[in-house]
């Protein structure tokens, strides 16, 4: 571990929810004094995600670059988790229980033979199941179930267990936290130099990450041609409790397109139910509404219908720091010292193993890896390409 200067150091990541977090952790392994700015690190989006990762089940249509990404980082996960539980001495909650992907209507059935086709066309695992093999897999799915696929491989991970347990691993690796909302960027000569805080310190950094999730497009100090196009999208979810005595209520994830819209159920092995969740364009609103959670009970219903008799225990809203192509931001911008680590939309927690490792490549060694070439923020502005 290196000597941190008095409030300054190699590194500066400001936001530290699950992103932010395992770039610390990843730098500060690579030998890079390292500090992160943010009021309660392990909160924002980690705290409503369910923690699919659903590299598979998740692919649509023009994202297959990202399906690149999406893949290496699932396949890290087991490593990442073991490697993550040994370091903080807390566990993450990884399952590898795989998920079905189910038809409830002719339509519905039509969709899915689709993603199956393009699934199978990108080299994926992916099995196509009758109607009553899928009840035979979950018999708490509903009768009317059409078809499905099941994909062994995408998995789950208990999202706060993660943000907590990445907290832990930073503060054992020596990374140090400014609890503090980062009030702009400092730009010295040209060049990022650190942050001034809420409470008025200033600490610098020989390079900065900028990883604050949905708020990453509005940092003040950060040049207009800088700030990255993120914004953004609302997510309702529920968290729901499988009493012992209903218990296996479900053995993996269970997901469908409901009228167009996506609807999963996540069952932890502590007996949380996860349902998911809404996709809104709806600014910085984090309400939770009466329809939000009528049309997630609705959908999640039709496929299960014993959900009603589980106790409901938490709605929350989070919102998802989008991109204009649903991929990522990772690496310089034109702003000299500047990293992105943002814009990961529906993938943060999947992704979370393959960006601090891209992340700390670039720290430290002042490129960014293969993989995660394709996700650099240059790609927003042509005009100006920036070297990874
Ligand atoms: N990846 C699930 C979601 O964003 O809702």
């Amino acid at each position: 571990m290196r000597m941190h200067r008095t409030n300054g150091s190699d590194v500066l990541v400001i936001g530290g929810g699950i992103i932010g977090l395992v770039t610390a952790w990843r730098a500060t392994q690579r030998g890079l004094a390292t500090a992160v700015v943010d009021p309660a690190p392990g909160g924002g989006a980690a705290q409503v995600a369910a923690g699919m990762l659903a590299a598979v089940t998740e692919l649509h249509y023009g994202e297959e670059t990202l399906l690149g990404l999406n893949v290496a980082s699932a396949a890290r996960y087991p490593a990442f988790a073991a490697e993550l539980e040994a370091a903080s001495g807390q566990e993450i909650g990884f399952r590898a229980c795989g998920t079905l992907a189910v038809a409830l209507d002719a339509d519905d059935r039509a969709h899915l033979r689709e993603l199956h086709a393009l699934q199978r066309r990108s080299g994926l695992d992916s099995e196509w199941l009758t109607g009553r093999e899928c009840r035979r897999l979950e018999p708490m799915l509903a009768p009317g179930v059409r078809g499905g696929l099941r994909v062994d491989g995408d998995h789950q991970v208990d999202p706060r267990r993660l943000a907590a347990a990445l907290v832990a691993a930073c503060e054992r690796a020596g990374v140090v936290f400014h609890r503090q909302r980062a009030e702009r960027l400092s730009v010295t000569g040209g060049r990022a130099a650190g942050a001034v805080l809420a409470d008025g310190t200033q600490p610098v950094a020989d390079q900065v990450v900028l990883a604050a999730g949905s708020l990453s497009g509005r940092l003040a100090g950060v040049p207009e041609h800088v700030l990255p196009p993120v914004r953004p999208v609302k997510g309702q979810v529920l968290r729901l409790a499988v009493p012992p005595a209903y218990a296996p209520f479900l053995s993996r994830t269970v997901r469908a397109v409901v009228r167009g819209s996506h609807v999963y159920l996540v069952p932890r092995e502590n007996g949380e139910l996860v349902i998911g969740a809404t996709s809104e364009e709806m600014g910085w609103d984090t309400t939770v509404t009466a329809g939000g959670v009528y049309e997630l009970l609705r959908d999640a219903h039709e496929l299960m219908p014993g959900i009603t008799e589980l106790p409901l225990t938490e709605t929350l809203a989070g919102l998802r720091p989008a991109s204009p192509d649903n991929a990522p931001l990772l690496g310089r911008t034109a702003l000299p010292g500047l990293h992105l680590a943002t814009g990961h939309h529906r993938n943060g927690v999947l992704l979370t193993p393959v960006t601090g490792d891209a992340m700390a490549q670039l720290l430290a060694e002042g490129d960014l890896p293969e993989v995660a070439r394709p996700f650099s923020p240059g790609r927003f502005s042509p005009a100006a390409p920036v070297r990874q």
